[in-house]
């Protein structure tokens, strides 16, 4: 058993409660804050404990760091399209949010943070795999506010009160046992391919971007390694004492278009699913696809699993 307590923040969430289950099977502890505005008190593993509240009311924050050593900061809005009508809120939820994290923890001397960064940082940059070191033009505000974060990171590592990684996820796809996507509303394009019928077809954003097929092109990376990928960064804290800050991406380095989606849960359904070509959503770029060479060389990680996996773990 380890006497490593991390704090996971949005740990009712999908891509946080896999977090939390992984982490507890690798014999961590765990104290989780989430205010279940989006996530599900029945995805919060009953090994951890639960601290119900938002990453902006100070007791409940300062109550979850209590003992704890690390934080992985998941708890945040991560709809593009949302974020592009509704902006404040994500301004609020993720920018504020962080920020007053990041004081608190300074304040508990809680020194180490991985941070669910985005794809949404670059915009984009072009019809090639992206570095961390490409310099990010968000397409939206979601994209932004994560941008922002990354950069308050920064200048908390700065004053040497921290040490962070930053992981900039691609398209997180797939699920971990019964712990999956449970949007609501779903806007992910796998989990609406699966549900597709006659009656609501699956809407394609756009026919006519500049990519092979017309439709955009993006990483999809299965959860549980992207999980693995966070396991890594946090030994890798642990082990390296001095104040630091990586950004590494975490994505398959493989691109697919949302045409080569739908074949893939074709094969998987056994199905043809009913299709409606729509105009593109705003705030989309048309092609996100990871250069994942710095997660391999600082992390040792690597990617294990294949689109169709992911497809058949959220079917
Ligand atoms: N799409 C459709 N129809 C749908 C849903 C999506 O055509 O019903 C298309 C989108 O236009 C996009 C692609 O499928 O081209 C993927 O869309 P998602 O909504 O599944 O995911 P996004 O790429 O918009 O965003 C996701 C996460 C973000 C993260 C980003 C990183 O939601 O948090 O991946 O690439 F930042």
């Amino acid at each position: 058993m380890s006497d490593v307590r991390v704090l996971v923040t949005g740990g009712a969430g999908y891509i946080g409660s896999i977090a939390v289950r992984t982490l507890l099977d690798h014999g961590y502890e765990v104290t989780v804050l989430d205010d279940l505005s989006t996530g599900h008190r029945d995805a919060i593993d009953p090994r951890a404990t639960f601290v119900e509240g938002s990453l902006l009311a100070g007791p409940a924050v300062e109550r979850a760091l209590a003992g704890c050593t690390a934080v992985m900061h998941f708890a945040g809005r991560s709809l593009v399209g949302e974020s592009v009508t509704n902006p404040s809120l994500y301004w609020q939820n993720n920018f504020e949010g962080s920020s007053f994290l990041l004081a608190k923890m300074r304040q508990a001397k809680v020194k180490r943070l991985i941070f669910s960064s985005s794809a949404a940082t670059y915009g984009d940059v072009g019809h090639r795999p992206i570095t961390e070191d490409d310099e990010g033009f968000p397409k939206n505000p979601y994209g932004e506010t994560k941008l922002a974060i990354d950069r308050l990171i920064h200048s908390e590592v700065e004053t040497e009160s921290l040490s962070a990684i930053s992981l900039r996820y691609f398209n997180v796809a797939g699920a971990h046992g019964e712990l999956g996507e449970r949007h609501n509303p779903e806007t992910h394009l796998i989990p609406n391919i699966l549900r597709a019928s006659s009656e609501k077809p699956m809407k394609i954003f756009g026919t006519d971007w500049p990519t092979p097929d017309g439709t955009c092109i993006r990483d999809y990376i299965h959860v549980d390694d992207l999980i693995e990928g966070h396991v890594a960064a946090l030994r890798f804290l642990l082990e390296n004492r001095k104040p630091m800050f990586h950004i590494i991406n975490l994505g398959s380095g493989r691109g697919y278009s949302v045409r080569e989606v739908i074949s893939t849960c074709e094969k998987v359904q056994g199905r043809s699913i009913p299709i409606e070509e729509s105009g593109r959503r705003a705030g989309d770029p048309a092609y996100l696809v990871a250069d994942i060479k710095k997660a391999e060389r600082v992390l040792n990680w690597k990617p294990q699993r294949s689109l169709e996996t992911m497809v058949s773990d959220a079917n």
